[in-house]
């Protein structure tokens, strides 16, 4: 029998690519959604909103691994309303790892490298968390009551993740190939990497149950405009569609802007044999060939 196992945020952009592959693979996936109605047609989803009073809550039978995906993502939401999102990221993301990991469950946490000041590059996974914002803030609480079940549960610290239909990025390819002018910045950097490599991540921590935290990144940072130019380049549309730009210059004020954003991935290359892979793997995914 396959392993039970529950995507707490099925509908996000990682736990609907996650539970897709372990249904694929064979898994009993439960799914949580706040919709109503229940958006997950593809199998077993029961409702779950992280903003409410969970002190009752109680795992859905048993559980072998528990995926915690659901989070308030957004950086301005995270800063404009810091008590929501401190209930949604923290208190009751550790409420659910507890509940879980005392029923046996193995517990895996999604986090993010904006737990860290982004001085380095390649953070090593014990560099001293620094976060710049609320949303990293609230990310390094709950890495610290994520650590304190030990070997129940495993942090998966992730770089941005590319997913084909994504905000801004998302859209690129279709204007690039529109004739259309794009405008990335040119201050600001990721290390990004596929979905697919972060949902490989996850089947491999979940399914090794070693605890402890683990870091997914590309190999180095690059410029989004560094990022608009290889799309462009791929598509084989003129490089002069690419218009690069500040942020301040179109307007925007990062609320985090680190320097670096890549992480080091030794201990998931030396666990799972998954390698850090380039920042342009993830960019092919977007505007394939
Ligand atoms: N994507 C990245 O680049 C990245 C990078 C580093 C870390 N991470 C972490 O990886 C995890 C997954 O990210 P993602 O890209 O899949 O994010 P996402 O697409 O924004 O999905 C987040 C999910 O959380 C759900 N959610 C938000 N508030 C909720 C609440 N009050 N109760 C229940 N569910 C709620 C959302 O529900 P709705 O669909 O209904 O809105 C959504 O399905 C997150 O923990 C994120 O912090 C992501």
């Amino acid at each position: 029998m396959g392993k039970r196992i529950l995507v707490v945020g099925v509908d996000g952009g990682v736990g609907s690519a996650l539970a897709a592959r372990l249904r694929a693979q064979g898994m009993q996936v439960t799914g949580t959604s706040r919709r109503r109605p229940v958006a997950d047609t593809a199998g077993a989803c029961i409702p779950l909103d992280l903003a409410s009073d969970l002190s009752g809550w109680t795992p859905p039978g048993t559980i072998d691994i528990a995926y915690l995906c659901a989070a308030m993502t957004g950086l301005a939401g995270c800063r404009d309303d810091p008590q929501t999102a401190d209930r949604i990221n923290r208190h009751n993301t550790l409420l659910l790892a507890r509940r879980l990991a005392d029923a046996g469950a193995f517990v895996v946490f999604l986090s993010t490298s904006l737990v860290l000041d982004g001085l380095a590059p390649r953070a090593a996974a014990d560099a001293p968390r620094k976060p710049a914002c609320d949303y990293g803030r609230q990310k390094a609480l709950a890495e610290d009551g994520i650590a304190a079940l030990g070997a129940s549960a495993a942090t998966l610290r992730l770089t941005k993740v590319i997913r084909s239909g994504m905000p801004v990025l998302g859209n690129w390819p279709a204007d690039l190939a529109a004739g259309r002018t794009i405008h990335p910045f040119d201050d600001l950097r990721m290390a990004p990497i596929r979905v697919d490599h972060a949902v490989e991540a996850l089947v491999a921590v979940g399914h090794g149950s070693e605890g402890g935290l683990f870091q997914v990144s590309a190999t180095h940072d690059i410029t989004y405009a560094d990022a608009a130019f290889h799309i462009a380049e791929r598509l084989g549309v003129p490089r002069d569609r690419v218009s690069p730009c500040r942020s301040d210059e179109a307007g925007v004020i990062l609320i985090a802007n680190p320097r670096h954003t890549s992480l080091d991935a030794t201990r998931l290359e030396q666990t799972y044999g998954i390698a850090a892979p380039s920042p342009f793997d993830a960019l092919d995914a977007l505007a394939p060939p």
